[in-house]
Protein backbone atom coordinates (compact mmCIF):
# COMPACT_ATOMS: atom_id res chain seq x y z
CA UNK A 1 0.00 0.00 0.00
CA UNK A 2 1.20 3.66 -0.38
CA UNK A 3 1.68 6.57 1.27
CA UNK A 4 -1.23 8.14 0.43
CA UNK A 5 -3.67 5.21 0.63
CA UNK A 6 -2.66 4.49 4.18
CA UNK A 7 -3.54 8.39 4.86
CA UNK A 8 -6.78 7.47 3.30
CA UNK A 9 -7.51 4.78 5.72
CA UNK A 10 -6.31 6.87 8.44
CA UNK A 11 -8.76 9.65 7.41
CA UNK A 12 -11.61 7.04 7.30
CA UNK A 13 -10.74 5.83 10.97
CA UNK A 14 -10.34 9.36 12.04
CA UNK A 15 -13.89 10.69 10.42
CA UNK A 16 -15.79 7.75 11.96
CA UNK A 17 -14.35 8.13 15.60
CA UNK A 18 -13.28 11.60 16.07
CA UNK A 19 -9.94 12.57 16.72
CA UNK A 20 -7.90 10.49 19.04
CA UNK A 21 -5.10 11.23 21.59
CA UNK A 22 -2.20 8.84 21.17
CA UNK A 23 -4.36 5.81 20.96
CA UNK A 24 -2.71 2.49 22.49
CA UNK A 25 -3.19 0.03 19.80
CA UNK A 26 -4.41 -3.90 20.82
CA UNK A 27 -4.34 -6.71 19.01
CA UNK A 28 -6.90 -9.38 20.17
CA UNK A 29 -6.03 -13.55 19.46
CA UNK A 30 -7.96 -15.81 19.30
CA UNK A 31 -11.06 -16.63 21.81
CA UNK A 32 -9.84 -13.09 23.02
CA UNK A 33 -12.15 -10.90 21.13
CA UNK A 34 -14.23 -10.50 23.93
CA UNK A 35 -12.11 -7.77 25.69
CA UNK A 36 -13.39 -5.47 23.02
CA UNK A 37 -16.93 -5.03 24.98
CA UNK A 38 -14.71 -2.81 27.62
CA UNK A 39 -14.01 -0.04 25.53
CA UNK A 40 -16.66 2.81 25.76
CA UNK A 41 -17.69 5.18 23.43
CA UNK A 42 -16.76 2.77 20.83
CA UNK A 43 -16.85 3.60 17.39
CA UNK A 44 -17.13 0.11 15.53
CA UNK A 45 -15.46 -0.58 12.41
CA UNK A 46 -16.14 -3.67 10.49
CA UNK A 47 -12.48 -4.71 8.56
CA UNK A 48 -14.83 -4.83 5.06
CA UNK A 49 -15.18 -1.14 5.27
CA UNK A 50 -11.48 -0.32 5.59
CA UNK A 51 -9.67 -0.65 2.06
CA UNK A 52 -6.90 -3.33 2.55
CA UNK A 53 -7.91 -4.29 5.71
CA UNK A 54 -7.94 -8.51 5.73
CA UNK A 55 -10.57 -9.97 5.66
CA UNK A 56 -10.12 -12.48 8.87
CA UNK A 57 -11.15 -16.58 7.95
CA UNK A 58 -10.46 -18.05 11.15
CA UNK A 59 -13.08 -18.54 13.27
CA UNK A 60 -12.93 -16.89 16.95
CA UNK A 61 -11.69 -13.65 14.76
CA UNK A 62 -14.23 -11.54 14.08
CA UNK A 63 -12.82 -8.73 12.04
CA UNK A 64 -13.64 -4.99 13.84
CA UNK A 65 -11.58 -2.41 14.59
CA UNK A 66 -12.83 -1.45 17.71
CA UNK A 67 -12.21 2.54 18.51
CA UNK A 68 -12.71 4.60 22.09
CA UNK A 69 -11.32 4.53 25.44
CA UNK A 70 -10.17 2.31 28.19
CA UNK A 71 -9.52 3.44 31.95
CA UNK A 72 -7.65 6.60 30.84
CA UNK A 73 -6.55 6.01 27.74
CA UNK A 74 -7.61 6.12 24.17
CA UNK A 75 -7.86 2.82 22.45
CA UNK A 76 -7.81 1.67 18.69
CA UNK A 77 -8.46 -2.69 19.07
CA UNK A 78 -8.40 -4.87 16.46
CA UNK A 79 -10.33 -7.46 17.11
CA UNK A 80 -9.27 -10.19 15.05
CA UNK A 81 -5.89 -11.05 13.16
CA UNK A 82 -5.13 -12.80 10.26
CA UNK A 83 -2.30 -15.11 9.94
CA UNK A 84 0.15 -15.89 7.40
CA UNK A 85 -1.06 -19.69 6.95
CA UNK A 86 -4.38 -18.00 5.73
CA UNK A 87 -3.03 -16.98 2.48
CA UNK A 88 0.48 -17.54 2.65
CA UNK A 89 1.51 -13.66 2.95
CA UNK A 90 3.40 -13.02 6.10
CA UNK A 91 2.42 -9.64 5.35
CA UNK A 92 -1.22 -10.06 6.13
CA UNK A 93 -1.09 -7.61 9.29
CA UNK A 94 0.75 -5.05 7.50
CA UNK A 95 -2.38 -2.57 6.60
CA UNK A 96 -3.93 -2.47 10.25
CA UNK A 97 -0.90 -1.72 11.60
CA UNK A 98 -0.03 0.97 10.02
CA UNK A 99 -3.29 2.27 9.89
CA UNK A 100 -2.83 2.07 13.61
CA UNK A 101 0.74 3.95 13.20
CA UNK A 102 -1.18 6.60 11.62
CA UNK A 103 -4.04 7.51 13.42
CA UNK A 104 -1.01 7.73 16.14
CA UNK A 105 -0.56 4.87 17.75
CA UNK A 106 2.94 4.74 19.35
CA UNK A 107 2.22 1.85 21.93
CA UNK A 108 1.01 -1.98 20.57
CA UNK A 109 -0.17 -4.53 22.76
CA UNK A 110 -0.22 -7.98 20.85
CA UNK A 111 -2.45 -10.92 22.63
CA UNK A 112 -2.27 -14.73 21.22
CA UNK A 113 -3.16 -17.98 22.44
CA UNK A 114 0.28 -20.23 22.47
CA UNK A 115 1.10 -23.65 23.48
CA UNK A 116 3.31 -23.92 26.29
CA UNK A 117 6.29 -25.42 27.14
CA UNK A 118 6.66 -24.24 30.78
CA UNK A 119 5.34 -26.68 33.12
CA UNK A 120 4.35 -24.61 35.42
CA UNK A 121 2.64 -22.86 32.89
CA UNK A 122 -0.72 -24.57 32.28
CA UNK A 123 -3.90 -23.85 30.47
CA UNK A 124 -5.08 -20.81 31.63
CA UNK A 125 -1.85 -19.23 31.89
CA UNK A 126 -0.86 -16.18 30.89
CA UNK A 127 2.86 -15.60 29.67
CA UNK A 128 4.41 -12.08 28.89
CA UNK A 129 6.82 -12.79 26.16
CA UNK A 130 9.85 -10.98 26.06
CA UNK A 131 11.75 -12.59 22.76
CA UNK A 132 10.60 -14.69 19.84
CA UNK A 133 12.29 -17.22 17.94
CA UNK A 134 11.06 -16.78 14.11
CA UNK A 135 11.05 -20.87 13.02
CA UNK A 136 9.91 -20.02 10.05
CA UNK A 137 12.58 -18.16 8.44
CA UNK A 138 10.28 -15.70 6.66
CA UNK A 139 10.26 -11.83 7.38
CA UNK A 140 7.29 -9.34 6.90
CA UNK A 141 9.69 -6.95 5.99
CA UNK A 142 10.70 -8.78 2.10
CA UNK A 143 10.42 -6.67 -0.52
CA UNK A 144 10.17 -3.45 2.10
CA UNK A 145 12.11 -0.59 0.22
CA UNK A 146 14.81 1.43 1.76
CA UNK A 147 16.93 1.10 5.16
CA UNK A 148 13.53 0.69 7.46
CA UNK A 149 13.76 -2.48 7.06
CA UNK A 150 16.71 -3.37 8.67
CA UNK A 151 14.72 -3.64 11.95
CA UNK A 152 17.00 -3.84 15.32
CA UNK A 153 15.15 -6.66 17.00
CA UNK A 154 16.99 -6.44 20.10
CA UNK A 155 14.40 -5.12 22.81
CA UNK A 156 11.44 -5.84 20.59
CA UNK A 157 9.49 -6.60 23.22
CA UNK A 158 10.07 -3.44 25.46
CA UNK A 159 11.53 -3.63 28.30
CA UNK A 160 9.86 -0.85 30.09
CA UNK A 161 6.30 -2.03 28.98
CA UNK A 162 7.24 -5.18 30.42
CA UNK A 163 8.50 -4.32 33.61
CA UNK A 164 4.94 -2.21 33.37
CA UNK A 165 3.17 -6.07 33.15
CA UNK A 166 5.10 -7.85 35.92
CA UNK A 167 4.42 -4.87 38.38
CA UNK A 168 0.79 -4.57 37.59
CA UNK A 169 0.55 -8.44 37.62
CA UNK A 170 2.03 -8.72 41.26
CA UNK A 171 -0.30 -5.92 42.27
CA UNK A 172 -3.22 -8.02 41.07
CA UNK A 173 -2.17 -11.21 42.29
CA UNK A 174 -2.51 -12.50 38.97
CA UNK A 175 0.74 -15.01 37.76
CA UNK A 176 2.29 -13.83 35.01
CA UNK A 177 4.93 -16.07 33.54
CA UNK A 178 7.66 -14.76 31.09
CA UNK A 179 9.10 -16.70 28.09
CA UNK A 180 10.68 -16.92 24.91
CA UNK A 181 7.77 -17.14 21.62
CA UNK A 182 8.40 -19.95 19.29
CA UNK A 183 6.76 -18.75 16.14
CA UNK A 184 5.69 -21.77 13.65
CA UNK A 185 3.95 -20.80 10.53
CA UNK A 186 1.17 -23.39 10.96
CA UNK A 187 -2.04 -23.98 10.49
CA UNK A 188 -0.57 -27.27 11.61
CA UNK A 189 0.08 -27.84 15.31
CA UNK A 190 3.82 -28.70 15.89
CA UNK A 191 5.29 -32.91 15.96
CA UNK A 192 6.80 -33.55 19.20
CA UNK A 193 9.95 -33.46 17.52
CA UNK A 194 9.26 -29.92 16.53
CA UNK A 195 8.30 -28.89 20.11
CA UNK A 196 11.58 -30.98 21.51
CA UNK A 197 13.78 -28.54 18.76
CA UNK A 198 12.07 -25.74 20.17
CA UNK A 199 12.89 -26.31 23.45
CA UNK A 200 16.94 -27.01 22.97
CA UNK A 201 16.38 -23.21 20.96
CA UNK A 202 15.01 -22.13 24.48
CA UNK A 203 11.20 -21.81 23.58
CA UNK A 204 9.04 -21.09 26.25
CA UNK A 205 5.76 -21.30 24.56
CA UNK A 206 4.90 -21.98 20.93
CA UNK A 207 2.18 -20.38 18.47
CA UNK A 208 1.30 -18.90 14.84
CA UNK A 209 1.00 -15.25 14.63
CA UNK A 210 2.70 -12.40 16.26
CA UNK A 211 5.94 -12.34 15.62
CA UNK A 212 5.41 -10.71 12.11
CA UNK A 213 3.37 -8.42 13.62
CA UNK A 214 5.87 -7.59 15.90
CA UNK A 215 8.49 -7.01 13.73
CA UNK A 216 6.23 -4.76 11.30
CA UNK A 217 5.69 -2.73 13.98
CA UNK A 218 8.95 -2.28 15.50
CA UNK A 219 9.79 -1.17 11.55
CA UNK A 220 7.06 1.44 11.81
CA UNK A 221 8.53 2.41 15.38
CA UNK A 222 5.89 1.26 17.50
CA UNK A 223 6.70 0.38 21.38
CA UNK A 224 5.36 -2.98 21.68
CA UNK A 225 4.39 -5.78 24.45
CA UNK A 226 2.69 -9.01 23.81
CA UNK A 227 0.73 -11.83 26.02
CA UNK A 228 -0.12 -15.13 25.34
CA UNK A 229 -2.98 -17.31 26.66
CA UNK A 230 -1.84 -20.80 27.06
CA UNK A 231 -4.46 -22.88 25.90
CA UNK A 232 -2.62 -26.19 26.00
CA UNK A 233 0.64 -27.84 26.45
CA UNK A 234 2.97 -28.38 23.39
CA UNK A 235 2.89 -31.60 21.50
CA UNK A 236 4.00 -33.97 22.99
CA UNK A 237 4.02 -32.62 26.38
CA UNK A 238 0.47 -34.09 27.06
CA UNK A 239 -2.08 -36.32 26.29
CA UNK A 240 -4.55 -34.47 25.34
CA UNK A 241 -5.27 -34.07 22.00
CA UNK A 242 -4.51 -30.08 19.88
CA UNK A 243 -7.71 -28.77 17.97
CA UNK A 244 -8.74 -25.72 17.05
CA UNK A 245 -11.60 -26.06 19.19
CA UNK A 246 -9.73 -26.75 22.13
CA UNK A 247 -7.58 -23.90 21.78
CA UNK A 248 -11.11 -21.19 21.54
CA UNK A 249 -12.22 -23.08 24.84
CA UNK A 250 -9.30 -23.14 26.88
CA UNK A 251 -8.41 -19.21 25.69
CA UNK A 252 -11.64 -18.34 27.29
CA UNK A 253 -9.68 -19.45 30.91
CA UNK A 254 -7.23 -16.88 30.67
CA UNK A 255 -9.97 -14.10 29.18
CA UNK A 256 -10.36 -12.41 32.86
CA UNK A 257 -6.37 -12.11 33.91
CA UNK A 258 -6.03 -11.28 30.59
CA UNK A 259 -8.54 -8.32 30.99
CA UNK A 260 -7.22 -7.10 34.00
CA UNK A 261 -3.95 -7.02 33.15
CA UNK A 262 -4.78 -4.87 29.72
CA UNK A 263 -7.47 -3.18 31.26
CA UNK A 264 -4.76 -1.80 34.21
CA UNK A 265 -1.73 -1.19 32.16
CA UNK A 266 -5.07 1.17 30.13
CA UNK A 267 -5.77 2.80 33.45
CA UNK A 268 -2.66 3.75 34.45
CA UNK A 269 -1.18 4.70 30.92
N1 LIG B 1 0.98 -24.51 18.85
C1 LIG B 1 0.84 -23.46 18.01
N2 LIG B 1 -0.11 -22.55 18.14
C2 LIG B 1 -0.96 -22.69 19.17
C3 LIG B 1 -0.88 -23.74 20.08
C4 LIG B 1 0.16 -24.70 19.92
O1 LIG B 1 0.31 -25.67 20.68
N3 LIG B 1 -1.88 -23.59 20.98
C5 LIG B 1 -2.54 -22.46 20.61
N4 LIG B 1 -1.99 -21.91 19.52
Amino acid sequence: MREHDIQRLADIVIERSGPLQKPVGVVLGTGLGEFAEDVTQATVIGYADLPGFPKPGVEGHSGRLVLGRIGNRDVAVLQGRTHYYERGEIFAMKAPLRALRAIGCETLLLTNAAGSLLEAAGPGSVVLIRDHINMTGVSPLFGEPGSRRFVDMVDAYDPALCERFVAIAERERVTLHQGVYAYFCGPNFETPAEIRAARVLGADVVGMSTAPEVIMARSLGMCVAALSVITNYAAGTDTEALSHEHTMRNAALALRDVRRLLIQFLSEA
